[in-house]
């Protein structure tokens, strides 16, 4: 939970930012813990878990005597481990640069173990060599196990914690158990209540963290900092104000090597079940009574319930489903998706889904929520809009210059992570001229410190107990449910248009574009001149932060961040 503020915290407004050490904002776990990786030699290990740990690592945030000890089927000692660990934190664009005093400290807690999943030695191993090491140094056994596996190993996993006497029933206290387990949780609803219920065999809910990393991201933590932390938007933030809501998750890449995951997935269940509702939930839950693991989820869990059910009947109006054909991205030619490694050559897997959803409470009746996320995207983006309801009444003799457009609020998880208002204001001038412009709060200026990344954010809080930012069975089987109609009937039945049926490098089928246009809408598609230069927005740019435009570019900032 309060991980997030790792690498800094400006309490004073942009450029007054001190750098932070940590040392000064945040204490490390006080308890020893072992931390298990099951898979790995795999890619979440090398490109996302290990360098997290180092992170933490260099930010003086590991619990004292943290050990990590690597389980999978690829043969490696010890020594091996940590040379291919070594090797992913030269080559990973999220660890911080390579310091070899922290790095061999690091190195000395990382073990591995040679095994299948499914051999009960491999267990055994790794009960002894845990034992050993808690005992060596009088430590407590906590143990924190990581599933970065396929999703079909879960259930076995878990069942050989429990038999094998690594895991208990303790979530905290002395001699914990925790068990974090990544995404895909369960393939629809079905599957995802039989390993909930498998998993409930050996842990308590508490001692379950569902990953979905969206959730440590500074800025989706940020929506709730802005939503209750300032007293001007919760009037606002209701039906009453707000026209519609969409929220796109878009990516430039394709498929890459996860063609044979992303088969049994599809954009679906790989972007919508877990992030794109996890943000919706984010945006229209109630404020919670404290920030704090039960009562934030509670509020979550509340906004799932209250989706409108899809209804079969009324499918096509609410639901496109798309699959990119070779095209152009980047200036690169691309192929398509059934062109990709590990894909049927008549694959009918969507790589791009947009979604109308509703949800029926007080606060959101009516209010139109439209959803969207695609590979091969004409940019990586992902981003809330919320658009306003228009004045009611415009008493301002308009002439034919002006421009009058609702007022926008931005919320920028990727790139650029920041917020941003629209609003009309008077164009300098004798008379009376009114002219969009842009207010930007940007994270990276703002705070001046590299934030922390999602996977720290959230290993640091599984480490210190604090459930908050992960997903608890009812949410997770809750989400399924809402999907539940879509995956049973696209399952069942060809695409409406064939597929493929966008390029690559356009931001999808035209059908999504009519499924908005049919409410009189239209999407935002974000390009890098829209983020930072709309309409007039010099004029709102130094106002806000006192600098010409360019000013960032100086800096070297190109305003478009990989992240
Ligand atoms: N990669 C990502 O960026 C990413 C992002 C979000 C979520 N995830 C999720 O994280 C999980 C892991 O993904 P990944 O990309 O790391 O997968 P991966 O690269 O395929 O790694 C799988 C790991 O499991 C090991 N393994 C497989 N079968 C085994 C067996 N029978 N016994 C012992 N070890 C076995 C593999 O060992 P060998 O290599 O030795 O065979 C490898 O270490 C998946 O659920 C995925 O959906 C991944």
């Amino acid at each position: 939970m309060n991980s997030s503020v790792l690498a800094g915290a400006a309490t004073a407004p942009a450029k007054l930012a001190m750098p932070v050490t940590t040392d000064s904002l945040l204490q490390r776990p006080n308890e020893h813990c072992s931390f298990v990786i099951f898979g790995a030699s795999g890619d979440l290990t090398r490109r996302k878990l290990i360098p997290a740990l180092y992170n933490l690592a260099c930010a003086g945030l590991l619990p004292e005597g943290f050990h990590v000890y690597g389980f999978a089927v690829t043969p490696m000692d010890d020594e091996g481990f940590r040379e291919a660990m070594g090797q992913a934190i030269r080559e990973s664009h999220e660890a911080t640069s390579f310091d070899a005093r922290v790095w061999n400290q690091f190195a000395k807690g990382l073990h591995y173990i040679t095994a299948d999943f499914l051999s009960p030695e491999g267990y055994q191993q790794l009960l002894q060599r845990l034992t050993t090491a808690e005992q060596a140094s009088n430590a407590p056994a906590n143990r924190l196990f990581y599933l970065a596996t396929q999703p079909s190993f879960y259930a076995d996993i878990v069942e050989r914690l429990g038999s094998s006497g690594l895991a208990n029933k303790t979530p905290n206290g002395p001699n914990w158990s925790r068990c974090i387990i990544e995404k895909p949780f369960g393939h629809d609803l079905p599957s995802a209540s039989a390993l909930n219920t498998s998993i409930h065999e050996v842990f308590l809910e508490d001692q379950i963290y569902r990953i979905d990393h969206y959730l440590g991201k500074e800025n989706v933590q940020n929506i709730m900092a802005f939503r209750f932390a300032n007293s001007i938007i919760e009037p606002i933030w209701n039906r009453r104000y707000v026209d519609h809501i969409q929220i796109t998750a878009a990516e430039t890449l394709g498929v890459e090597h996860r063609g044979g995951y992303y088969e049994e997935a599809g954009a679906l269940r790989d972007m919508f079940q877990n992030h794109l509702l996890q943000l919706l939930a984010i945006v229209c839950m109630e404020p919670p009574v404290r920030y704090q693991g039960s009562s934030v989820r509670d509020r979550k869990a509340d906004v799932l319930r209250a989706m409108v059910p899809i209804n079969p009947e009324s499918l096509a109006d609410i639901a496109v489903r798309g699959q990119y054909g070779p095209g152009i991205v980047e200036e690169r030619n691309v192929i398509g998706y059934r062109q990709e490694p590990n894909v049927r050559p008549n694959s009918n897997t969507e790589t791009f889904v947009a979604l109308k959803l509703m949800v029926d409470n007080w606060r959101w009746a009516d209010v139109p929520f439209y959803l969207r996320s695609g590979k091969r995207m004409p940019a990586k983006v992902t981003e809330i809009v919320i658009q306003f309801k228009r004045v009611p009444h415009l008493f301002f003799q308009l002439g034919q210059d002006d421009q009058m457009e609702p007022n926008l609020l931005t919320m920028r998880i990727a790139p650029d992570e920041g917020i941003a208002l629209r609003f009309s204001a008077k164009v300098p001038g004798p008379e009376m001229h009114l002219r969009p412009v842009q207010m930007n709060f940007n994270y990276a200026d703002a705070f001046n410190v590299k934030p922390a990344t999602a996977y720290e954010t959230l290993l640091l809080d599984a480490m210190i107990g604090d459930s908050t930012l992960f997903n608890r069975a009812d949410q997770v089987e809750a989400a399924w449910g809402v999907l539940e109609p879509l995956i049973d009937i696209w399952a069942a039945s060809k695409p409406f248009q064939p597929f493929p049926n966008y390029a690559s490098g356009t931001w999808g089928p035209p059908a999504a574009d009519a499924l908005i246009a049919r409410d009189g809408r239209s999407w935002r598609n974000y390009s890098v001149t829209s983020a930072t230069h709309p309409v007039r927005h010099a004029t709102a740019h130094v106002e806000h932060t006192g600098e010409p435009i360019g000013a960032r570019r100086n800096r070297g900032d190109s305003g478009t961040k990989r992240e």
